[in-house]
């Protein structure tokens, strides 16, 4: 398995293109499945995770095609043609190994009136039970029912009536499945508390130019017409913003200064005022953050939340950059119940963090030490590499194929602003 090896202590500074929303793509691809026309997708990461679901698409009988991929570019431009379906099953060999894969239950029921999909299970940051998703589906009409690790879903005659879906809580994932299933049911389907992150918007979008009739884009109240059909469309899939706060931690902790560059601001409105309370320069001009740390970090204290709330996916790598505040923070995860497994690898490194429960308190530090240490799961891995920017000496960070899954060619990127840093094979 890969290593990576970053020499800490060099500031960062240039500029650093941001790639595709891994989370748009994972919502934007599986749109395919509900017409028979091509859809093609522009500006898509070059992530695991996209080829997973390609993968995952191909099953299921669609052609996937990447047009003029040079090795340096970084996105790719993919064409799905799910013209005619093979099957309408998920298996659990895929699906154990990406539970985004859940994101073809709702399509699938939409374009063939039927799915089964292995349950996704849970992974290192919760037991992500996929409840809501099942429920909302209900709702609409479908017939739900669990055996031997599946969840078959069918709709009464082959098409679902629509309906009223209320969600208790706010849910990306099961709002996702719910849109991608009203689209082309025979009715109206009404969503209420309906997430409103970044990434929704970009599939209401592609929905939209796909045909579809959806009112309430982006807030929690989304009213949806049924289409009997559903056509091809292009479109450019959103700038990545949990990567671009992402880096724009790692400029900050290593005191350095660097553009962002192809980032949408209103999509990370909470991550810039954190950034800014800490004492950072962030400057936007136009599609360009730059990020400028030439001062102590202040510590902060701060609650994730859903959209517009602060990310949970950058909860992270924020704590990260607060170890070397000038003192002591408090982060509130109030989404996962289980997102701290960075947290006994960045103490290997010096950090004073203690936990309790939903809340870490973060004491800054006056330095860090590189040691080797262990991604868990993939925001856990980048605060790693955030971590060891900054640290004295050589930090070893193994189990890199969880960044793989979500940052786009991240030692090219971070070589080409100054970092020291290198990708090491086991052979
Ligand atoms: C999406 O996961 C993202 N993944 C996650 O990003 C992100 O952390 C999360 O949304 C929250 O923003 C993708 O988009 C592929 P949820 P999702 O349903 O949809 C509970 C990353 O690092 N819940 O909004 O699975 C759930 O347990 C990943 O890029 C239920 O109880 O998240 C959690 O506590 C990690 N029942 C809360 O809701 C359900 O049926 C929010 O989860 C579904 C969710």
């Amino acid at each position: 398995m890969d290593r990576i090896v970053i020499r800490g202590g060099n500031r960062l500074t240039g500029r650093l293109p941001i790639s595709g929303a891994k989370n748009a793509a994972l919502t934007l691809m599986p749109c395919a499945l509900l017409t028979e026309e091509p859809v093609t997708l522009r500006n898509l990461p070059r992530l695991a995770d996209v080829d997973s679901f390609g993968h995952l698409l191909n099953q299921l009988g669609a052609s996937t095609e990447i047009e003029g991929a040079r090795p340096t570019d970084f996105g790719r431009v993919m064409t799905i043609r799910a013209g005619r379906l093979t099957s309408t099953e998920a298996p659990y060999d895929i699906v154990r190994k990406m539970r985004a894969s859940i994101l073809v239950l709702g399509p699938l029921v939409g374009r063939a009136g039927e799915a089964k999909v292995s349950l996704p299970g849970g992974c290192a940051i919760g037991n992500r039970p996929i409840d809501l998703h099942l429920r909302a589906l209900e709702a609409m009409g479908a017939d739900i029912e669990l055996a031997a690790g599946y969840v078959r879903a069918s709709a009464p005659g082959g098409r679902l009536p629509g309906g009223r879906v209320t969600f208790s809580i706010v849910s990306v994932g099961a709002t996702e499945n719910a849109v991608m299933a009203a689209v082309t049911a025979r009715g109206g389907t009404i969503i209420e508390n309906a997430a409103r992150e970044p990434e929704i918007v970009d599939l209401c979008n592609l929905l939209l130019a796909m045909g579809a009739s959806i009112s309430g884009v982006g807030t929690g109240t989304l009213e949806i017409e049924g289409r009997d059909r559903l056509h091809g469309a292009t479109y450019r899939v959103m700038p990545d913003r949990i990567e671009a706060g992402s880096y724009a931690c790692a400029a900050a902790i290593t005191g350095g200064s660097v553009d962002l560059v192809g980032i949408k601001a209103d999509d990370m409105r909470a991550t810039i005022a954190g950034l800014a309370d800490a004492g950072v320069t962030v400057i936007e001009k136009g599609d360009v953050l730059t990020i400028a740390a030439d001062g102590p970090l202040r510590p902060l204290t701060l609650s994730t939340a859903p959209f517009p709330g602060f990310a949970t996916d950058m909860q992270a790598q924020i704590m990260a950059m607060l170890c070397r505040a000038a003192g002591s923070s408090v982060l509130t995860e109030t989404i996962f119940e289980n997102r701290y497994m960075h947290v006994p690898e960045l103490a290997r490194m010096g950090a004073d963090i203690q936990v309790r429960g939903r809340t870490a308190l973060v004491r800054g530090v006056d330095r860090l030490v590189g040691a080797p240490v262990m991604a868990t799961d993939l925001r856990a891995s980048m605060s790693l590499i955030i971590a060891g920017l900054v640290a004295e000496g050589e930090t070893q960070v193994s189990r890199v194929y969880h960044l793989d899954r979500g940052y786009e060619r991240l030692e090219e990127k971070l070589q080409a602003v100054g970092a020291d840093i290198e990708r090491v094979g086991d052979g």
